[in-house]
């Protein structure tokens, strides 16, 4: 151990005499997490002197970067992310299992090192790990999909999109689609062998792929049932053949349908009323049951009204905010059926939500509300919209439509507390930013 450190002190030492510190702030991190992991395994009590040296090795390092690192404000900017993501990681492993903290530790210094150097740093590998993760998402060329592939080949992760293109778009996935750390499998969740080769090697699983329009699953509930259900049960079948390490499913609101408590809990019993409800809440069922039965790890995210750039204004189904975004700038009405209220979602709450519910520990065999936890009525979102545009367009008013849900809204205190989640971008902010994009 002891001359285990002094080659990282030479390393150290020598990367600062080359000038060359972001190499030594990275050598400098790594031996304050081996410092971490050995503290943890042979001492019990050492957890504060861990939590210390954790603490020192982010500042540390962040003073290098910011007072010497010959490097720009980007990189700096984004290593300081990093390196804070890493110590929030460990911190939160602390009172819980050595194992899993000594793996942590090492698994992100690999994966650090690969992200910035390019190259994998076999040097020192003593524990063997993987050091890059790689995840599937199910659904990635769809709306809600394609933020999400986005942010993980923002951060440097391996991605592999399964989608058919029923309604998922080329262009959603055209600004990234030529990364080397992407890669498309144009297939349909129904089948066993694309799911396979889909599923091949893959750490995580964000299963998205869905037909996701109630309206749809009224006309066709067999297809609905076929794709959301069968397609669900053979992602799951086929992650636990490949011991996957764990799967989330992109589950809905619709399944609390229209009872009339608020906020809408997780505990409340559900009440289904359309086949894409319904099999949005046989999908968690399943998903319960093959962590239960066999202990694949899954998490289900209940999603609220999710809105945000590329949500599709012209397709049939189209949800209400990026409709009357269009309407509004071309001047027309938009029509409101009756005074209902929803829990909308910018996209990026659950791109987060989704990245979170991977690792968080206190989650498994969970069903989580994914919202903003607050209610916006159709005529405010309305009047926002038009103040945002510049116009003063007037919307008709119509009665209420039968069958649809007149209020919503979510507790996301579960998520909160178990997820870490909340929802960083306001309701506000979401729409100046869907308003300000070319929807
Ligand atoms: N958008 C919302 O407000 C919302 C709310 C609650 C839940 N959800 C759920 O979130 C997920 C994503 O929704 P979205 O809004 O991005 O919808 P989307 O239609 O934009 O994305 C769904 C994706 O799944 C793909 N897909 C459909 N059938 C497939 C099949 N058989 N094989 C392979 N790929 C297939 C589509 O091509 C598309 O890319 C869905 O599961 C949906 O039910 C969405």
């Amino acid at each position: 151990m002891r001359e285990k450190f002094s080659n990282h002190i030479s390393a150290i030492k020598c990367f600062i005499c080359h000038h060359n510190f972001h190499k030594a702030l990275h050598v400098m991190h790594y031996h304050f997490l081996c410092l971490f992991s050995y503290f943890r395994c042979f001492e019990r009590r050492a957890d504060s002197f861990a939590l210390c040296f954790c603490s020192m090795s982010l500042s540390i390092s962040s003073g290098f970067i910011s007072r010497f690192g010959k490097t720009d404000s980007k990189t700096a900017n984004r290593s300081m992310v990093s390196l804070e993501r890493v110590n929030a990681n460990i911190i939160g492993t602390i009172v819980t299992d050595i194992d899993y903290a000594k793996h942590y530790g090492y698994y992100r210094y690999y994966r650090y090192y690969y992200h910035y150097y390019g190259t994998e740093d076999s040097s020192d590998n003593e524990q063997g790990v993987t050091f890059m993760a790689r995840y599937l998402v199910t659904g990635g060329s769809g709306f809600i999909g394609s933020h999400i592939v986005e942010e993980l080949l923002e951060r440097g992760e391996d991605v592999r999109i399964l989608d058919n293109f029923s309604t998922g778009r080329r262009e959603n996935i055209s600004a990234f689609i030529n990364k080397s750390n992407l890669e498309l499998i144009e297939g349909d969740l129904r089948s066993y062998h694309i799911v396979q080769e889909a599923v091949n090697g893959v750490d995580y699983i964000l299963h998205q792929g869905a037909i996701s329009s109630v309206s749809q699953s009224v006309e066709n509930p067999i297809l609905i049932n076929d794709i959301n259900i069968n397609g669900t049960v053979n992602i799951l079948n086929v992650a636990l053949k490949a011991e996957v390490k764990r799967v989330i499913f992109a589950s809905s609101a619709s399944i609390y349908g229209n009872e009339p408590e608020l906020p809408k809990r997780e505990d409340m019993k559900p009440s289904p009323e359309s086949p894409y409800a319904l099999s949005k809440y046989t999908g968690e069922r399943y998903c319960q049951i093959f962590t239960k039965l066999h202990g694949l790890e899954t998490v289900c995210l209940r999603y609220f009204n999710v809105f945000g750039p590329r949500q599709d204004p012209n397709s049939q189904y189209s949800a209400v905010i990026p409709k009357f975004i269009q309407m509004i700038k071309e001047g027309q009405r938009p029509i409101i059926y009756g005074e209902v209220s929803r829990d909308f979602t910018y996209v990026a709450n659950v791109v987060n939500a989704n990245l979170l519910a991977c690792t968080a520990r206190d989650a498994v065999g969970e069903v989580f509300n994914i919202a903003c936890g607050g209610s916006v009525t159709i005529n405010q979102l309305v009047k926002k919209i038009t103040d945002l545009c510049g116009n003063n367009i007037k919307p008709i008013y119509k009665d209420p439509r039968p069958g649809d849900v007149k209020n919503s809204y979510a507790s996301i205190e579960k998520a909160r507390a178990r997820l870490g989640y909340s929802a960083t971008i306001s309701f506000d902010e979401g729409l100046i930013r869907v308003v300000g994009s070319n929807l």
